[in-house]
C-alpha cells in the first residue's frame, strides 16, 4: 500500500459535529422540521477527518450517506441530539451545524389527527426547543473551540454577533439563506466567519470548499490549545 505522508494536525482531537434537520413529531405520521440536506456538516466531518480527528457527528434525518472514517449518531429530536451531544464530551472542539427545530409541540399525540367536520385543524401547543449550541458554550466542559452556524435572511453581520455573544461560541460561520433555490439543499455556499478579531469574508465555493477551508482553520486554533 502507498504511504499517506499527509500531515494529520487533528490527530488525538475528538471532535463533535452536528448536521442536518431535526423532526419533532406532531403525531405518529407528523412533524415538524427544518430545512437542511446535512451536506454542510457532514462535509465538515469528512474535512475533520481527513485531517486526523476522531469525530463524532451527531446528525438528524437526512438523505446523505454518513460520512467515511467518522462515528456518526442518529438523532430524530431536538432534545436527542442535545442528550447526544453533552453524552460526548468532553471534547477538543464542537462544530454545530445542524439546523435544529426551535420549537416542537408540546404533547406528541399517540393517535394520529383525524380530520372532523366542522372543528377546523388542531391547535398545536408550542414550546422552544434547548439550545443545543449554547449550552455547550457554556457548559462546565466547555469544548476549547466552539463554532456555530448562522442562517439569516437579513442583518447578517449583526446577528451573527449577537449569536456569537449571547451562545459562547468562539467563531459563527454566517450564512446568508435570503436567495430562494441557493445554499438549502443546494452543493454552494458563500459565508463569513464571525469571531471577537472580526469578519472575514470568504468568497462563494461549493461546501466541500468551506469545509476544508473550515477544517483548516480549527486546526490552525487548536494547534496553540494545549489540552
Ligand atoms: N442551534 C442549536 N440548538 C438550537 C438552535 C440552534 O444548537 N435549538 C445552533 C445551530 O446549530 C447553529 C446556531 O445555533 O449553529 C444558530 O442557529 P440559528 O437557527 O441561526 O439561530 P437561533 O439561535 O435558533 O436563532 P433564530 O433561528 O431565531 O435566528
Ligand atoms: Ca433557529
Amino acid at each position: 500500500a502507498l504511504l499517506d505522508i499527509r500531515p494529520k494536525p487533528l490527530a488525538g482531537r475528538k471532535i463533535i459535529v452536528t448536521s442536518g434537520p431535526t423532526h419533532e413529531p406532531i403525531d405518529p405520521v407528523r412533524y415538524i422540521a427544518n430545512r437542511s440536506s446535512g451536506k454542510q456538516g457532514h462535509a465538515i466531518a469528512a474535512a475533520l477527518a481527513r485531517l486526523g480527528a476522531d469525530v463524532r457527528l451527531v446528525s438528524g434525518p437526512v438523505g446523505i450517506a454518513d460520512p467515511a472514517g467518522v462515528t456518526t449518531l442518529h438523532v430524530e429530536t431536538a432534545n436527542e441530539m442535545k442528550d447526544a451531544v453533552e453524552q460526548l464530551l468532553p471534547a477538543d472542539a464542537a462544530v454545530f451545524v445542524a439546523a435544529v427545530a426551535d420549537w416542537r409541540s408540546e404533547t406528541s399525540a399517540g393517535e394520529k389527527f383525524k380530520k372532523v367536520a366542522g372543528e377546523g385543524p388542531p391547535a398545536l401547543q408550542m414550546i422552544e426547543n434547548p439550545d443545543i449550541l449554547a449550552g455547550v458554550g457554556h457548559h462546565k466542559r466547555r469544548p476549547s473551540l466552539v463554532v456555530g452556524f448562522a442562517a439569516e435572511t437579513q442583518d447578517l453581520v449583526k446577528n451573527a454577533e449577537a449569536k456569537l455573544r449571547k451562545k459562547g461560541a468562539d467563531f459563527i460561520v454566517a450564512n446568508d439563506v435570503s436567495r430562494v433555490g441557493g445554499v438549502m439543499g443546494g452543493d454552494r455556499n458563500r459565508v463569513r466567519i464571525v469571531s471577537k478579531a472580526g469578519v472575514d469574508e470568504w468568497p462563494e465555493m461549493s461546501k466541500d470548499e468551506v469545509a476544508t477551508r473550515l477544517a483548516a482553520l480549527i486546526a490552525e486554533r487548536l494547534k496553540t490549545i494545549t489540552v
